[in-house]
């Protein structure tokens, strides 16, 4: 079933029946309905202040390396493709939220600028790493993120440096219709050949201790207080546990791959078999840190729809 949308938002760059394989990593989920591309800041305050004035809940998706998505979604989806325009000064470095994560990485080392190595190995979108406060080898965003301008649900642009309490291992407080448009990290002059062999280190780490030949959604729990997620689900046993196509990886048990024809509600129930079984082992209650997209419940946070 489709919605009628008002003619202001139909304005707007769109495309239809979307599968969410194509959009995500993981490579599974059903159709996005309407899935909305603007192009400009102007145009996404536009979305949001449509979707604001007609009680309409959205959803935005980056590079969809965090997304788990069950069935269609017939509800407005934004995912932003603004001009990819990186502006360096000085040491400062700002680009809009749509840019590759991965992407911007590779610029800052190639202007010799050091504080973006630890960012070289996530996938994604630089909003959705905002948002995640994405982070690896002891670096996360908020480290380096000297201001970041957003819009509010109601379609407003703020544009503030971090306070203390708005960024968390894997959290920020940028949920529940907030929109990421552009973000400046703030980074340090440093010698290009060893900021080139500090990312070929953090590759070269990732590359033996992640699954990176299959299809997956980086890790599946976050890890929780002074534990190891992928330490605790291994010691369970885990390792190679199946439902269909979805598998608990070999090689690091936090992620969970594709083995080709998996699907999303494959991926939940092994996260939910993998949960029960690390609570009846260990007495833990893993997080999840993959978002879990239903119809029914737009905005809520991931952990408490599972
Ligand atoms: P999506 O998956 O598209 O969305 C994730 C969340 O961000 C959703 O809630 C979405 O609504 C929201 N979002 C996206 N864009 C915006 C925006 N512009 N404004 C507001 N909200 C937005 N993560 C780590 O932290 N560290 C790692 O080391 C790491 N390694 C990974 C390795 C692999 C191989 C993979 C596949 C994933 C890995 N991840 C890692 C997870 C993932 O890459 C990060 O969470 C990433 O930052 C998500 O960005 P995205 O653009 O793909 O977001
Ligand atoms: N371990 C096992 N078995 C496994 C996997 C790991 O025993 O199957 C052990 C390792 O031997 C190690 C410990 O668990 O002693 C930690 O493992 P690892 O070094 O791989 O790091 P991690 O805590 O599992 C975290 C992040 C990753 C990030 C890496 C590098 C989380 C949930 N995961 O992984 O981030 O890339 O550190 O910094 O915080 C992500 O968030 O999606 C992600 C991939």
């Amino acid at each position: 079933m489709t919605r009628p949308f008002p003619d202001d938002l139909l304005q707007l760059p769109h495309r239809r029946e979307v599968p969410f394989a194509k959009l995500t990593t993981l490579g599974v989920g059903g159709l996005c309905r309407w899935l909305f591309e603007p192009t400009t800041e102007q145009e996404a305050q536009a979305f949001v202040r449509a979707c604001a004035r007609e009680g309409l809940p959205w959803r935005v998706l980056g590079g969809g390396s965090n997304l788990v998505v069950l069935g269609d979604v017939e509800g407005p989806v934004l995912r932003l493709a603004l001009p990819k325009t990186v502006l360096c000064e000085g040491s400062r470095i700002t680009a809009p939220a749509s840019f590759g994560h991965i992407a911007l990485a590779e610029v800052a080392a190639a202007a010799g600028l050091s504080g973006l190595e630890f960012a070289s190995g996530i996938p994604g979108s630089l909003g959705g790493a905002i948002r995640m406060n994405a982070g690896a080898y002891g670096r996360e965003w908020v480290d380096i993120l000297e201001r970041y301008r957003f819009l509010t649900p109601e379609g407003e642009l703020v544009e503030k440096a971090p306070e203390p309490g708005e960024f968390r291992y894997r959290w920020s407080h940028l949920t529940a219709g907030c929109l990421v448009l552009s973000a400046t990290a703030r980074l340090r002059e440093g010698d290009p050949l060893a900021i080139r062999a500090q990312v070929a280190e953090f590759r070269d780490r990732r590359g033996t201790s992640q699954p990176l030949s299959k299809r997956n959604a980086g890790c599946i729990f976050k890890n929780p207080p002074g534990l190891s997620a992928g330490r605790l689900i291994d010691a369970a046993g885990l390792k190679g546990l199946r439902v269909g196509d979805a598998e608990v990886s070999t090689e690091h048990a936090n992620f969970l791959v594709n083995h080709g024809h998996a699907t999303a509600e494959a991926f939940a129930e092994l996260m939910e078999r993998v949960r029960a079984r690390v609570r009846e082992v260990h007495g833990v209650e893993l997080e999840p840190e993959v978002e879990i997209w239903r119809e029914s419940s737009p905005s809520q946070p991931a952990a408490d729809r599972l």
